[in-house]
This record gives C-alpha cells, sequence and structure tokens, in this order.
C-alpha cells in the first residue's frame, strides 16, 4: 500500500483521522472514501513545482467528477480540463472559473461548444480542421473571440496500457505534428479564433517521464516554427498523464520534480504552462471499501466473492490493472491464501483481483481496494441494476457524505 493518508493503527486502518470501518458501518458497502489531505496535498506538489513560472493547473475532470472534490479543487486554485458538457456543467455548479476551463476531446457536438463559448471558457483544445471551422462559426454567431490551441500528436510511445496511450500516430487523437503548421496557417484566417496555444497528452499512467519530455520537445519545435511563422503563441499545455503507484513497492514518478523537470525544459521562452492532470492529484487519495460476502471454493480456484464489482471498479477488467487489497483489520498473524476476488456481476471479467495474496478473511470482513480514486467512481454503472455506491470524503477527524448511495428509485428515474 502506498497512500500517505491511510495507516493502521492498532491493527485498524484509517484514513487521516477517521477509522474505515467507522465509515462502512454508517455509510454502508460499497463505498468510495476519499482523503482531502491527500487530494490538496498532491495538488499543492504541482502548485510547488510550477514555483514562480507562470501556469495553470487544469486538474482532469474525468478522473473524479464529484461536485465536492470540483469544489476543493476549485477552493486551492485550480482550473479544469473537460471533455463534454456534463463536466462542463459540474465545474460551473462546483464555483469553478470558466476562465480557467479547458475543452479537451475529439468529438465535441455543436452544442457543447455553444455551451462552453456562451460560459466563457479559456479555451478549447481542437482535435481537427473540422472543429476549427466549427468553433469559428459558433463563435461568430454568438459574436465571441475565442481561444484554441491545436492538440498535436507528436507520435511518442507514453509506454502504457494501450487503451489509455494517445500520442502515437495510429491513435484517434490530436493531428499529425507535421499537418500543423499548415493548419495553424489556416487558423489566422478565422477571425473568430485566437490561436495562442499548442497542447499535448501523450497517454495516461506513465510510469517513465522521459516520454513526457521528449514529447515536451517536439512540441517546442513546433512552437518555435510557428512564432517565427507570424504565430503568437503563449501557451503551452502538456496534458496530464503522471501515473501513480498501484502496487507496494512500485515506483511512481515525484509530482514536484517532474513539473519541475518540465518547467526547466521549457524555460525562457515567454510560454504560459498549461498541464491537466486527473490521476495523480485523486488516485492515491481514494479507496474503494468491500465487504466479503462469500469464501468459495471450486475444484480448481478460492475465490473471495465481495460486494464491490466491475460496476464500481472496472480497471482490473478493463485494463487488467492491479490493485492492492488490504484488510480493514489488520492480518496480524491470521495466515494468508491466494484467491480471485470477485464481485457479484454475471461476467468472468468481473474480477478486483486475480490469484492474489490475501490474509485469511471471512464473510463480513471488510477490505480496501486501494488507489481507487481515480477512474473508480467516474467510470461507475448501474449494470445488472446495481445502485452506484456512496462516496465519502474525510477531513481529519471529520467526515461526510459527498454523494449518497442510489436507491432502486434512482435506477428507474427517466424510463
Ligand atoms: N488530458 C487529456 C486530454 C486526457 O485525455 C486525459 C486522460 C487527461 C488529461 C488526464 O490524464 P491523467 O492525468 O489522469 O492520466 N480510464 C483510464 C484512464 C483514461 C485516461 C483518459 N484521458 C484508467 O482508468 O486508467
Amino acid at each position: 500500500m502506498n497512500l500517505n493518508s491511510y495507516h493502521y493503527s492498532e491493527n485498524t486502518l484509517y484514513c487521516e483521522q477517521v477509522a474505515l470501518a467507522d465509515i462502512a458501518r454508517r455509510a454502508g458497502t460499497p463505498c468510495f472514501v476519499y482523503s482531502q489531505a491527500e487530494i490538496l496535498g498532491r495538488f499543492n506538489a504541482y502548485k510547488a513545482g510550477f514555483g514562480d513560472t507562470p501556469h495553470e493547473i487544469c486538474y482532469a475532470v474525468k478522473a473524479n467528477s464529484n461536485l465536492s472534490i470540483l469544489r476543493l479543487l476549485a477552493g486551492a486554485g485550480a482550473g479544469f480540463d473537460i471533455v463534454s458538457g456534463g463536466e462542463l456543467f459540474r465545474v460551473l455548479k462546483a464555483g469553478g472559473d470558466p476562465g480557467k476551463v479547458v475543452f479537451s476531446g475529439v468529438g465535441k457536438t455543436a452544442q457543447e461548444i455553444d455551451y462552453a463559448i456562451a460560459s466563457g471558457i479559456h479555451s478549447f483544445n481542437c482535435e481537427s480542421p473540422d472543429e476549427m471551422r466549427l468553433i469559428d462559426s459558433i463563435a461568430a454567431r454568438l459574436g465571441k473571440k475565442v481561444r484554441v490551441a491545436f492538440r498535436v500528436n507528436p507520435d511518442i510511445d507514453a509506454r502504457t496500457h494501450p487503451y489509455i496511450s494517445t500520442g502515437l500516430k495510429k491513435n484517434k487523437f490530436g493531428i499529425a505534428i507535421r499537418q500543423a503548421p499548415r493548419l495553424y496557417g489556416e487558423a489566422l484566417e478565422h477571425k473568430n479564433l485566437l490561436v495562442e496555444g499548442v497542447s499535448c497528452h501523450i497517454g495516461s499512467q506513465i510510469l517513465e517521464t522521459d516520454p513526457l519530455v521528449e514529447a515536451a520537445d517536439r512540441v517546442l519545435e513546433l512552437v518555435e516554427g510557428l512564432r517565427a511563422a507570424g504565430v503568437p503563441i503563449q501557451y503551452l499545455d502538456l496534458g496530464g498523464g503522471l501515473g501513480v503507484s498501484y502496487q507496494a513497492g512500485e515506483p511512481a514518478p515525484d509530482i514536484t520534480d517532474t513539473v519541475r523537470r518540465m518547467v526547466e525544459h521549457t524555460a525562457g521562452r515567454n510560454l504560459t504552462l498549461h498541464i491537466e492532470p486527473g490521476r495523480s492529484i485523486v488516485g492515491p487519495a481514494g479507496v474503494l471499501v468491500t465487504r466479503v460476502l462469500y469464501r468459495k471454493h471450486t475444484e480448481q480456484k478460492e475465490f473471495v466473492v465481495v460486494d464491490a464489482a466491475m460496476t464500481e471498479l472496472i480497471r482490473p477488467a478493463l485494463y487488467n490493472a492491479h490493485h492492492d487489497i488490504v484488510p480493514l483489520r489488520a492480518a496480524g498473524n491470521r495466515g494468508t491464501f491466494v484467491a480471485d476476488v470477485v464481485g457479484p456481476v454475471c461476467e468472468t471479467g468481473d474480477f478486483l483481483a486475480h490469484d492474489r495474496k490475501l490474509p485469511q478473511v471471512m464473510p463480513g470482513d471488510l477490505l480496501a481496494v486501494c488507489t481507487a480514486g481515480a477512474y473508480g467512481f467516474a467510470q461507475s454503472s448501474n449494470y445488472n441494476s446495481r445502485p452506484r455506491p456512496a462516496e465519502v470524503l474525510v477531513d481529519g477527524a471529520q467526515w461526510t457524505t459527498i454523494r449518497t448511495r442510489e436507491t432502486y428509485d434512482d435506477l428507474v428515474r427517466g424510463e
């Protein structure tokens, strides 16, 4: 376990100063628990890396879009990276500053573009010539000038899972870096566009930072070329992607060090830096608390059936991702065994861990699935008509429910 804000005291797992078992008892299981101190600490680690360099830290809302978390980050000075009208709605509802919102994504609809311009967002990270023309025409209709960056694809292998690698030529994202100068030239002709940025994002859960630096190098070269051609580039958006440790002992890049490296690399060019971190801010701040329902032995395997499933945390099923699983009551000398940890959903793909060494557990015992703060609840579903779980935010010795567990009525609302 690599979570700073989670620790055992007298054999009991705490988030900050709250015993997770107390939360489980009152909020029920499964439920997500997040540490406020951990979220803020990670956001501040980004800030520290930038120091005096002009910058904007645009939290990637997709990682965890709970209003309370957005409000917390807005209060700490964050901007936001959004990929849909729904995410913009959430940011505004949470009191986020629209002037610090960047809109990313390969398939923005006319309605979303309209909503974003009317809300006064900072800029669009534009991904295609068609999108550029659409943004210009909607801006013209609204009588506004709109800031854009093109998301360029530097063709760099982020060396991460293929589903979350985005910076290769074969990926659907961005525009080829070689085609960028022509597109920037065309963009200057559009009267309602302020062509002031360049953006790139090469993938997520990046554990080696060299590809990030390589990508920055390629993009900087482009910036120089564009400026020489008269495009007034003022900011560089380096995307998100910094990885976190999902397994005890797995090294993850240090946030502040990595940002410093990027800052040094881009220094002296009169560029404001933007970044769009998601996972590295909220991932390690959250756990998914679940209760053991049954132990089950088949001829071949041992199973621990728990009340959380792929509906709460799809990462193991979708990316074969590893999440450490630890007991809420420390193991002591209970002994260990090897089992698959599985949920109630009717899919063989519904598992939280395969062949995992666990301390002896019994039905009724509580477990924490670690590093579940990012892309956990955000990717949850109602499959098998399972109500979505509660979410809880811990602050010191206090905790509050920041999303109530869904009811059966919630399941059928709208049908
Ligand atoms: N900016 C853009 C344009 C992105 O596409 C993403 C993530 C981010 C920023 C934030 O990246 P982060 O700092 O969180 O790595 N569901 C997957 C992750 C998908 C990431 C998609 N894009 C998972 O659970 O691993």
